[in-house]
């Protein structure tokens, strides 16, 4: 009998309703057919998009690890090669595209390969019918809420041999059951929160990813004692609003409430990505006062300085709101960076609601930001609007922003200039081998000569203050 699809759904990935999501425990094992099927055969993974997805990962690579499979960094040693995709942009999602194309060679030269795709491209409707269509070289889609299903439908793709895809656009549920293999053994992501109940009109998140829901505060509690048992040095907890973790529980400051567990556990380091605006709460701000351990570094995505825009965007806060919490951000933690995410060229925006956006950057005088033009996403309310702004405006737009985020990166580094900081170190910097990386609390980058290991947290003397990273050498002690 013919495999049969099951395919994702645009009006389902909409919905939401009012109940809890269910935690499940039991959902993932592996039964005896199974268990052996990677042994002797290697995977790849590529991983486009954001921590979330990064974090995604890791699962995955601990389920095929589970089912005997052995990791590769080369695609041509490859039985399985998975890409794990991000819907965010087009960009992103013609470099997905482009990637399955290369592959295409490679199947032909060996069709036993398996070629999956999973993330958040493949929670598109429109996507997985191109790809039942144009690319015929894909052998598995499974979605954002499939992956503990990953066993099953490897085995029929890999013994079958038949074309499999498993998508689910329900709401989702919470999977706690499942194994990972972490990247990194000094810093690990922790999820706190899936899913986005926000519905910004510009984003497909809250379509690709479900409703917004939280992890128990016990798991998420047990799985940093894990850590720092372990000996991590770091842990960033990840949600696409991880302020409003808690809501779906009923809890009332549920975010400063864990916040504040965790830093008590003593982790040396302790991040979160990404807050939202509006959600961050007076008790979660004296949290991040209080703690030593927790990094003074805020990532508060700001996506427009304008009223006007922010309204069509469909944010929950103006930007009087924003100056309001990043001021008590400000005051409150000392010496804390702020980063932020800004999107130029939202439809019809003006030139005047262009220049609000650069006002704002001029008040808050950003460490760093992540400016992207607006890309449109076919399902979201803003696609629907009919846009008049030329694309050659919105690069110009682009390159004025980043000339005025790159002038305050560079202002805001200098204050490092021949100071003393904290670095957790990364490992060799990516272009010399000789150099050390890591990030200090603010999250600068650091590049340093000196005797020291991977992992360590160590004093670093700043010789040089450049935009985007500092240069110095370690402190003997
Ligand atoms: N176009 C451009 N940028 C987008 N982002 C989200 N959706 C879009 C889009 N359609 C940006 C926002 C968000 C970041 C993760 O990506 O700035 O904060
Ligand atoms: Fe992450 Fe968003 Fe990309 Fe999905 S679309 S992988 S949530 S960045």
């Amino acid at each position: 009998m013919k495999n049969e699809y099951i395919l994702p759904n645009k009006e389902a990935a909409r919905r939401r309703t009012k109940e809890e999501s269910q935690v499940k425990r039991e959902l993932f094992a592996l039964s005896s057919d199974i268990k052996d099927l990677g042994i002797g055969k290697n995977y790849f993974i590529r991983t486009y998009g954001c921590q979330a997805n990064f974090h995604d990962s890791e699962v995955i690579a601990g389920i095929l690890e589970d089912m005997g499979f052995k990791s590769t960094d080369h695609l041509e040693e490859a039985d399985v090669i998975l890409l794990n995709t991000c819907a965010i942009r087009q960009n992103a999602e013609e470099k997905v595209l482009g990637e399955l194309g290369n592959l295409k060679k490679l199947k032909r030269a060996n069709p036993d390969l398996i070629i999956a795709m999973s993330g958040c491209m493949a929670q598109e409707e429109g996507m997985v019918k191109t790809i039942l269509m144009k690319y015929p070289q894909v052998d598995l889609v499974f979605g954002t809420h499939n992956i503990y299903n990953l066993p099953k439908l490897l085995y029929q793709a890999m013994l079958a041999k038949e074309k499999t895809i498993e998508v689910f656009s329900k709401e989702g549920d919470i999977v706690e059951s499942l194994p990972y293999k972490r990247d990194n053994r000094h810093k690990a992501w922790v999820n706190i929160s899936y899913g986005c109940d926000k519905f910004c009109s510009y984003c497909i998140v809250p379509y690709t990813r479900g409703k917004e829901r939280s992890r128990h505060m016990e798991d998420i509690l047990d799985e940093v004692k894990e850590l720092k048992e372990a000996g991590y040095k770091e842990v960033t907890l990840l949600g696409q609003n991880v302020n409003s973790y808690g809501l779906d529980l009923k809890m009332e400051h549920g975010f400063a409430d864990l916040l504040e567990e965790v830093a008590k556990i003593g982790i040396p380091r302790v991040r979160f990505m990404t807050p939202y605006p509006s959600n961050f709460d007076d008790e979660a701000i004296e949290v991040c006062s209080h703690y030593k351990n927790i990094m003074p570094t805020i990532h508060l995505p700001l996506q427009s300085g304008s009223d006007k825009i922010l309204f069509k965007m469909n944010r929950r806060y103006d930007s009087e709101a924003y100056r309001t919490v990043f001021d008590k951000i400000k005051a409150k933690i000392e010496g804390c960076a702020f980063t932020t995410d800004i999107i130029v060229g939202f439809p019809n925006e003006s030139d005047e609601d262009f220049k609000k956006t650069l006002e704002m950057v001029d008040y808050c005088k950003y460490d760093n930001a992540y400016t992207f033009i607006y890309s449109k996403r076919e399902g979201t309310p803003a696609a629907a609007i009919e846009d008049h702004i030329p694309m050659h405006v919105k690069e110009e737009r682009l390159q004025i922003l980043n000339a005025k985020i790159a002038h305050y990166a560079n202002l805001n580094n200098q204050r490092f200039q021949d100071q003393i900081v904290e670095v957790l170190v990364d490992g060799a910097s990516k272009r010399d081998k000789n150099v050390f990386s890591g990030y200090t609390p603010e999250s600068k980058l650091v590049n340093f000569t000196g005797d020291c290991k991977v992992g360590e947290i160590r004093k670093v003397q700043i010789t040089k203050a450049k935009s985007f990273s500092l240069d110095g050498k370690v402190i003997e002690e």
